[in-house]
């Protein structure tokens, strides 16, 4: 007989699924969603009729086709959805903390580059799904979007235009509301807001067990890694949302290296990647 699945396995695969928004279909996204793709006079425009459509309860929304594949691989910036890492990286996310837990591996977990929230909504549900009140999970983004390149101390980074693209840009309010909505908000969870290059040298937690890297960009990855990485615990798992990014991969590339970290780097999906870190005795 097949065995029932486990109510925590249930709560999780459909956080998992409308948190990517996979449920359903994408509805029309209002075209002020996207407003930073186009070009000075049609944002302007587009923000006249809005706010004039908007005295009537009207919404100017524009038909977009997605592929539901493209969507579940997280290969689009989503008009609704809470998190744009897709499925495969949402199942190793669940992977990486369900064992740590099992073999009770130290510390807090951090998602550094929220966006809206999903992931580290995910994170949470993981540990309130098993019980866990004593780990704490960090959730650091500007909630302002990405910073512009510093390529005289990050060359990889030189002529990134990640910084203009207001759709990256969520406040800490709103992913805080994101939280609730989930009945997720509480004292476990630790908004560390502004430049990672400012929040993450005295971030508070001193020991991590998952570190979750999702800041695009080559300064913003590195950052992360050379305050994070001496805090995760032997046994901790690194995880690396854009390694098919040049910038990024080549941060990790470049931070490896100089550590001489040879513990496997195994790929996710198309755009993940994680290895997890080697206990000193391995
Ligand atoms: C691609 S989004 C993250 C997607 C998110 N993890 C999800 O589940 O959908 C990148 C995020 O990183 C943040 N970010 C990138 N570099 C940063 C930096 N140096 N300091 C603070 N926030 C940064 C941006 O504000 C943005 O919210």
């Amino acid at each position: 007989m097949a065995t029932q699945p486990q109510p925590i396995d249930l709560y999780l695969d459909l956080l998992k699924k409308t948190l990517s928004f996979s449920l359903w279909p994408e509805p029309p996204t209002p075209i002020e969603t996207f407003r930073d793709s186009s070009g000075l006079l049609q944002r302007i425009a587009v923000s006249a009729i809005s706010r004039l459509l908007a005295t009537r309860r009207l919404v100017l929304a524009k038909e977009r086709h997605v592929d539901p594949v493209e969507k579940a691989e997280g290969k689009i910036w989503p008009g609704y959805a809470h998190t744009m890492i897709g499925l495969k990286r949402l199942d190793n996310l669940q992977f990486c903390i369900e064992t740590v837990l099992r073999e009770q591996i130290a510390g807090d977990v951090i998602e550094t580059g929220a966006w809206r929230g999903g992931a580290c909504i995910f994170m949470r549900a993981i540990l309130a799904a098993h019980g866990i009140t004593e780990r704490k999970v960090y959730v650091a983004d500007s909630f302002a979007g990405l910073p512009p390149p510093a390529p005289e101390m990050f060359p990889a980074d030189a002529g990134d235009t990640s910084h203009a693209h207001r759709f990256l840009s969520i406040s800490q309010e709103s992913v805080a509301e994101n939280f609730r909505n989930y009945g997720l908000l509480d004292d476990q969870v630790v908004f560390l807001e502004g430049w990672f290059e400012d929040t993450l040298p005295t971030a508070p937690m001193t020991q991590l067990a998952v570190i979750r890297l999702d800041g695009d960009m080559y300064g913003s990855t590195m950052v992360a890694l050379e305050n994070l990485y001496p805090k995760l615990s032997p046994g901790g798992f690194c995880i690396v949302d854009d390694y098919a990014l040049k910038g990024c991969r080549q941060a990790v590339t470049d931070y490896r290296a100089k550590h001489e970290l040879t513990s496997p780097l195994i790929e996710i999906d198309w755009s993940g990647a994680f290895w997890r870190k080697e206990s000193p005795t391995a």
